[in-house]
């Protein structure tokens, strides 16, 4: 069984390989090297023992996609390829959608036309906005996030649920919440491109003497702390849910299905929680301050994922620690390449 995975080489997508490749699927990875490295495919090969096929391209480019379709019996697609930096779509609107959506349109096109079904999307907790309740399931009501990063996660959605039902395919909407840590092996993990955005990344930058200060943006939320609470899943748990995700649709006998997941741990963590976790986790310290609030942040966010336990058999079971020390061992392995 062969499956298709785009942006294979990115930080969720490398660790979902992993997966993929230890349970006996084939993997056929496409990923442009716009957010990755070629040396990750070496490490994938060196973790899973076995070598994935790769194409390097950018879904774009129809005419290579369907070369890479022409050669591939095809049984699924993980698609993971996109744009995903919160503030840079706000300042490169128009990129995000040519990129996130004109990839997604691309095969789906061939898809329809090939009659592949078993797709699965990587989502995002940004479709619910701030919630007016926590946990937040997945009937949660949507609201248009704020971030055209964010609408591409969301206008994907949209185009998914349609080719389901149009043209009677299996797919399922994985909504993932804050995904932090590097694989056990130290091998694979989140490559840093100039100066992180999000916490766990500026945090480990920190500990390691490359940003001076982690900046605390804001301590007056009404949350005990007063810093905003997350829900940060494990990197390797998530990856394990996509597999879970994907052997439940080729199983699956009606011909439309169309499956939605939230992707947590059920459990909020306030930022200073996350900074004082990976102090004790890794014996380092991370020098922070506090400032204003970051404009278009939430207060809360955390999943009620039972409906993941209940249907995919699946649970996010690894802790915040050491999913904190397997960032600190990544940054190491970094540090030592270089
Ligand atoms: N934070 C800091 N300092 C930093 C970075 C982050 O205090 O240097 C705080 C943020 O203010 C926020 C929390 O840490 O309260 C988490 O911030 P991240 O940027 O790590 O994550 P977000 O929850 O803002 O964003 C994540 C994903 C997005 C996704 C969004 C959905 O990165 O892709 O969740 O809510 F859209």
């Amino acid at each position: 069984m062969t499956i298709l995975v785009t942006g294979g080489l990115g930080y969720i997508g490398s660790h979902t390989v992993v997966e993929l490749l230890n349970n006996g699927f084939d993997v056929v990875i496409v990923d442009d090297l716009s957010n990755s490295e070629k040396f990750i495919l070496n490490n994938i090969e060196e973790v899973a023992g076995k070598k994935p096929v790769f194409y390097p391209f950018d879904l774009k480019r129809r005419e290579l996609l369907k070369q890479l379709l022409d050669a591939h019996k095809i049984d699924g697609c993980i698609h993971f390829a996109a744009y995903k930096a919160v503030g840079e779509s706000q300042e490169k609107p128009v990129d995000y959608y040519e990129n996130n959506l004109f990839s997604l349109i691309n095969l789906l096109q061939e898809f329809k036309e090939r009659n592949i079904s078993n797709f699965i999307f990587s989502s995002s907790c940004t479709v619910y906005g701030q919630a007016d309740k926590q946990p937040i399931d997945e009937d949660t009501p949507l609201k248009l996030p704020e971030s055209s990063y964010g609408k591409t996660k969301q206008m994907g959605e949209e185009i998914i649920k349609d080719f389901a039902t149009a043209h009677h395919k299996k797919v399922t909407l994985l909504r993932y919440f804050n995904p932090i840590g590097a694989h056990p092996s130290a091998k694979l993990g989140e490559l840093p491109i100039g100066i992180p955005n999000n916490l766990v990344p500026y945090v480990t930058q920190t500990a390691a003497g490359i940003r001076e200060k982690l900046n605390v943006w804001g301590n007056d939320y009404p949350t005990e702390d007063g810093t905003a609470i997350r829900d940060y899943i494990y990197v390797v748990d998530l990856a394990k849910a996509h597999v879970a995700a994907l052997k439940k649709l080729l199983k699956e006998e009606a011909d439309t299905v169309i499956d939605v997941y939230n992707l947590g741990t059920g459990k909020g963590s306030s930022v200073l929680e996350v900074v004082h976790a990976f102090e004790a986790a890794n014996s380092v310290e991370v020098p922070y301050q506090i400032c204003e609030r970051r404009p278009g942040d939430i207060t809360i966010a955390y999943a009620n994922a039972d409906k993941a336990e209940n249907e995919l058999g699946w649970k996010a079971d690894t802790s915040l620690e050491e999913a904190l020390r397997t960032t600190w061992q990544w940054q190491k392995y970094l540090e030592q390449r270089q």
